[in-house]
């Protein structure tokens, strides 16, 4: 089969590719905004020339010039005129996600009048973590949590030969708005330690694929290196031969990869070595790191994911929410200004409904990078529907104090692991697209209105769609986070998976194990006391208003009580449901909603291509599946904890 077109299929070239375009400027980039003009105009009968001149007669212009400062390497204007659309770039990147805008409004761009538009993105770095191994791991397979098939850039221990498909990856991502990439798994096992040193021409070659798409690459690094790759006695940051070997190792990456863009690091996380076993910090580990990287430019992405994953289930004092505030807060202002601390947006681990971290807003002295997950670990492993624009938009918008939104807040960028592999459909559900292509529209304006993502996506991915299709596809993905939500772990408590592999309910699955992932539930109530009155104290690591909002069952919002409360079954909602009945009835909605979904879905054959409904129908089954086996055993396990019968004597097992 051939692979998919996603976001980017002929026909979204139409109205650019039928007019007549003159690009002027020079540099790579700008060959890649000529080749896709003239490749739009190659199918529509458009033309376009390139130069100064001859601009007489076009109806778009893309140049380079404009104003450095207002619009940075990445911003462009837009404006219309009668006859005359022009996008005008101060940096090359600019005149690329220039032209993609005009691309995204279609026909639209080349109609009427329009003042000039300035656009920028609000962070400078929008990447994607693949979480790829070269060599498949014996229980993480390829990709860990990877959902799409095998990795897009290795295959049989190399990295592929044919980078075709790494090259049409880079257009997807770059056309909303991605500008990075790291390409192996966060955990480095033994074959990838040496993507660093003695394979770094492989990396070099899958970065010449993605660099004229404007995308630097970033490589996963093991903090051991200097041992397992060195041989030398410690990897100890403040050793001057491990800095040595560090600043020599880095500058041959430099030699291969000029532009590299530098090093993701999870260490003394989840058993990765790290600087802990020299008994120094996670800030001596990653300055020493980004004085490497320093002189040619480079930046250390350190990940704030640690805590104790071996911890006594019976101890509830321990508390693994508190975890990445409690390690890196007080080393606030000791980071190098390009060390970024990379901070997953929850405190505990993508589930469907957490908190916001409450270490982002709390190191104004630090470069944070919020990272998301595009890969559906936890919302349904791209075999459901769960659209995730809507979560992460919460969450970027979310003010941990007066004024300032995370989406402002992560300056050291916004990070997505990739739900992206070799399947043809790029993400195995098709329409997990739709959150690959969310996230970038996202970070490139973390303001942006989810839904008006959507029906972009929904408008580029299917052009001349009937309204009917339109409004069936919204249908299907708009509420499908709310609907994941509904069917499985209630009310914020998380988790409740099936172990190791993360799908389907076990509710107990996790709850006598080391990970510190409980729920507490009793025959009389369930949820984590978290208060500072008479819980951890979690809830004291926001600001004020969210500490004294998140304090009290009584002003906790519904969706997060059981994250940050211990409550009785009869306990009563804001909605005015008891727990216990709002669990019953959210599960049998969400089930429901699927059956809904599904049956929107089977109404639109005949409006998608074969291949891809097909693909999506027999996706649906499993998702039914599973959402009954979901609504089943919590309703099962609540109702026999409880003894509380459904009031409206549902089936219950
Ligand atoms: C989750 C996931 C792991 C991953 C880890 C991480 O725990 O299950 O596979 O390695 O996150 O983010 O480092």
């Amino acid at each position: 089969m051939e692979t998919d077109q996603a976001w980017l299929p002929t026909a979204a070239f139409r109205a650019v590719g039928s007019r007549h375009t003159l690009v002027h400027g020079t540099g790579p980039l700008v060959d890649t905004v000529h080749r896709e003009l003239a490749a739009g105009c190659g199918r529509f009968g458009g033309s376009v020339v390139r130069g100064a001149e001859g601009g007489g007669s076009c109806d778009l212009v893309l140049e380079l010039g404009g104003d450095a400062e207002a619009l940075g390497d990445e911003g462009f204007t837009y404006a219309r005129e009668v006859g005359r659309t022009t996008v005008t770039a101060a940096g090359q990147r600019g005149l690329l996600y220039g032209l993609f805008h005009v691309v995204r409004l279609g026909e639209e761009a080349f109609h009427g009048e329009r003042a000039q538009e300035i656009h920028r993105p609000t962070t400078a770095l929008r990447m994607l973590d693949h979480w790829d191994n070269v060599a498949v791991h014996p229980v993480m397979g390829q990709v860990e949590r990877g959902y799409a098939g095998g990795s897009l850039f290795w295959a049989d221990g190399w990295a592929r030969g044919d980078l075709e498909r790494v090259r049409a990856y880079g257009r997807l991502i770059a056309a909303c708005g991605i500008n990075a990439v790291a390409v192996n798994n966060v955990n480095v096992h033994e074959t990838e330690a040496h993507l660093l040193t003695d394979r770094i021409g492989e990396v070099a070659d899958i970065a010449g694929a993605l660099r004229p798409y404007g995308i630097r690459t970033h490589l996963s690094v093991t903090f051991a290196a200097p041992v397992v790759l060195g041989g030398l006695p410690t990897a100890d940051p403040l050793d001057e031969a491990v800095r040595a070997w560090w600043a020599g190792a880095t500058a041959r990456v430099y030699e291969a990869i000029p532009d590299f863009g530098g090093y993701v690091v999870k260490a003394d996380s989840e058993g990765r070595p790290g600087p802990f076993a020299d008994g120094r910090s996670h800030a001596d580990g990653a300055n020493m790191l980004a004085a490497a990287v320093a002189p040619h430019g480079g930046t250390v992405h350190w990940r704030a994911f640690v805590y104790d994953h071996r911890q006594d289930w019976g101890d509830r004092t321990t508390d693994r929410a508190r975890a990445a505030y409690d390690h890196f807060v007080p080393l606030d202002g000791e980071f190098a200004p390009n060390a970024v601390l990379q901070v997953k947006h929850g405190p505990m681990d993508f589930q469907v409904r957490e908190p916001v971290s409450p270490l982002i807003g709390a190191m104004p002295g630090t470069r944070l990078a919020v990272e998301v997950q595009a890969t559906q670990e936890y919302t349904g492993q791209q075999r459901h529907v769960c659209w995730l624009g809507p979560m992460w938009s919460e969450v970027l918008r979310f003010r941990p104090e007066e004024g300032v939104s995370v989406g402002e807040l992560a300056r050291g960028g916004l990070v997505a692991v990739s739900n992206v592999g070799d399947d043809p459909f790029w993400t195995g559900h098709p329409l997990g697209q739709a959150n690959l292509y969310a996230f970038g529209r996202l970070a490139w304006n973390p303001d942006a209105d989810p839904g008006a993502v959507l029906d972009e996506w929904i408008g580029l991915t299917f052009p001349e769609a009937p309204e009917r299709l339109v409004a069936g596809l919204h249908d299907v993905l708009d509420g499908s986070w709310r609907t994941y939500e509904k069917y499985t772990a209630p009310l914020g408590v998380g988790w409740m998976v099936q172990p190791g592999h993360h799908y389907g309910p076990s509710v107990d699955g996790y709850e006598y194990s080391p990970w510190g992932t409980y729920h507490f539930a009793d025959r009389d109530g369930i949820g984590v006391d978290r208060s500072a009155a008479t819980g951890t104290g979690y809830a004291a690591q926001y600001a004020k208003p969210w500490a004294e909002l998140y304090e009290s069952p009584e002003t906790c919002p519904d969706e997060l009580l059981l994250f940050f409360h211990h409550v009785s079954y009869g306990h009563v909602l804001k909605s005015g449901k008891t727990v216990i009945q709002h669990i019953y009835d959210t599960h049998f909605e969400g089930v429901e909603e699927v059956e809904e979904a599904r049956e929107v879905w089977a109404s639109l054959a005949g409006l998608v291509v074969p291949a891809r409904h097909a693909r999506v129908t027999e996706l649906f089954e499993e998702q039914l599946r599973s959402a009954r086996e979901w609504r089943d055993q919590i309703n099962s396990y609540f109702f026999r904890k409880s003894g509380v019968p459904d009031a409206h004597g549902r089936r219950i097992y």
